[in-house]
């Protein structure tokens, strides 16, 4: 980002779900937000989601506007994004869906222009295989809401320039993210592979008859969630360990991990496992749309964040 464009509008590729994130991440900022989305529809439900969840958006920074700020929100063609500041390209997670859009998003807009991709596990050294400037092309993975949590997982590419990867360090920051920058490329980052992890136990542990849905579900909600509102899975293990913390855990328990971790389970999703989620999801969501608990969700997120006491002194790295 050579030039200065920080108050340029924002382009977004693509206004579904996590695209309406980031145009509330922006907007409730007062920064204007331009929005390429083919769907006829796109700017009726992005508007829609908007005011829905407006109530929990403008908690999430001081002196937010009231109500969505509308004239800052236009969708517009491709054409348009000629002076945007960056883009976020936020299409389906599907790498030619990807590479039409950055060969849309090229023609218009100017080399030093970062973009970012939302991807949730494609390689970014693919993503940008097809791109006359690679160097631009950053993954910025957000978790949903997008407007409400912090992290963003931040991977490049081989061809990724370093101060590309700088200023959208910055970038994030500066918006009161926290990036996350991966080392290497590697297939579901960093979330999805610590949330998949926990997943195939859960799905093991239910196959295998060993807890029901129900059981699952309150071990994570009312078991180890709350205490993940202070520290990872890390400091999880050193509070365990006693006053030595981590040393001590190592004494304690580190034959103990290794026994456990050799008998997790490996399921398969096959026609019955997979008919035994489908029918547990109906028990817990209890007859709730999807919409619904999705609303209620993002509604406790915002709750939480205000009991969120990450561990470490101010001064650290992140936001
Ligand atoms: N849903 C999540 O929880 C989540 C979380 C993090 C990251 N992601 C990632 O974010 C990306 C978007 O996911 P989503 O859930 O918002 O998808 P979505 O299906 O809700 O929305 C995709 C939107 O892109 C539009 N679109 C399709 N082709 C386009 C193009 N060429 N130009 C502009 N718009 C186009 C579609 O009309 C649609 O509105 C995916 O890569 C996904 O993996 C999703």
């Amino acid at each position: 980002m050579p030039e200065d464009r920080s108050a340029a509008p924002v382009g977004l590729l693509g206004a579904g779900t996590i695209g309406g994130g980031w145009a509330a991440t922006y907007l409730v900022r007062r920064r204007p937000v331009l929005v390429v989305d083919p769907a006829a529809s796109a700017l009726d439900r992005v508007t829609a989601y908007l005011d829905t969840v407006w109530p929990s958006v403008r908690r999430t920074v001081p002196d937010a506007p009231a109500s969505v700020p509308a004239d800052l929100l236009r969708l517009v063609p491709i054409e348009d994004l000629g002076e945007v500041g960056l883009v976020h390209e936020n299409v389906p997670e599907s790498l030619d869906a990807k590479q039409e859009a950055y060969r849309g998003v090229e023609a218009v807009v100017a080399p030093h222009v970062p973009i970012l991709s939302s991807s949730g596990g494609l390689m970014p050294t693919q993503l940008q295989a097809c791109m006359d400037h690679p160097e631009r092309l950053v993954v910025a993975h957000p978790q949903s809401p997008v407007y409400a949590l912090a992290l963003v997982e931040v991977l490049v590419g081989k061809s990724t320039a370093p101060d590309v990867v700088s200023a959208v360090l910055a970038h994030l920051t500066a918006l009161g993210k926290r990036p996350v920058l991966l080392h290497r490329e590697m297939p579901g980052y960093l979330t999805n592979r610590l949330t998949f992890a926990m997943l195939r136990e859960a799905v093991h542990l239910l196959a295998e008859g060993v807890v029901d849905a129900r059981g699952i579900e309150d071990a994570v909600v009312h078991g180890i969630t709350p205490r993940f509102l202070i520290g990872g899975p890390l400091t999880s293990l050193a509070l365990a360990g006693g006053p030595d913390g981590m040393r001590g855990a190592m004494r304690s328990f580190a034959s103990t991990i290794e026994e456990w971790w050799s008998d997790l389970g490996t399921p398969h999703l096959d026609d019955d496992v997979r008919a035994r989620l489908v029918a547990a999801a109906d028990e817990i969501l209890g007859g709730r749309s999807i919409s619904e608990v999705l609303a209620a969700r993002d509604a406790a997120v915002v709750d939480a964040l205000s009991l969120h006491r990450p561990t470490e002194q101010p001064g650290g790295a992140g936001a």
